[in-house]
């Protein structure tokens, strides 16, 4: 169980790394940190692409950046999104599906908990299986026969 004052720490960790997304196309300005079971915060922001596809989400990029260095073991992400100007308390920003996806890859769906952070003190926990039900991972390429 994280208390209070992690849930709040990592909201803010989301909020200062929304300072660094590099957003000329969208506008649209996210922030992520990613806490591992080591107690360590990975943050990360979207990088917008000019061909657009490259385009990668915050929470990729903490993601990326966590497993790059060794680390696979996660408990809870902060993510804060808005449109650029937005002031604070910010909309409700949900991870897209993609990101979704590769959470399912390396989190344990109903433990691994997404902290949508409008503020420091203003957000809404919620579980991976809440935000991905039924989804594919890893568990489903292990067969029991064969
Ligand atoms: N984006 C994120 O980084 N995370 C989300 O949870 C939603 C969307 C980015 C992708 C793109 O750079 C911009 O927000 C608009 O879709």
């Amino acid at each position: 169980m994280m208390k209070k004052e992690e849930y709040r720490q990592l909201a803010k960790a989301a909020i200062e790394a929304r300072r660094f997304s590099y957003t000329p196309y969208s506008h649209f300005k996210v922030g992520a940190a990613l806490l591992d079971s080591q107690g360590r915060i990975y943050t990360g922001c979207n990088i917008e692409n000019a061909a657009f596809s490259p385009t990668i989400c915050a929470e990729r990029t903490a993601f990326s950046k966590a497993v790059s260095e060794g680390s696979r073991d996660f408990v809870a992400i902060a993510v804060a999104g808005g449109l650029e100007g937005a002031g604070l308390p910010l909309e409700e920003c949900t991870p897209c599906g993609v990101c979704r996806q590769v959470m399912m890859e390396f989190c344990r769906p109903d433990s691994f908990q997404i902290i949508l952070a409008r503020s420091e003190s203003e957000y809404r926990v919620c579980s991976l299986s809440e935000l991905l039900p039924a989804g594919f991972g890893p568990g489903n390429l292990i067969s029991g026969e064969n």
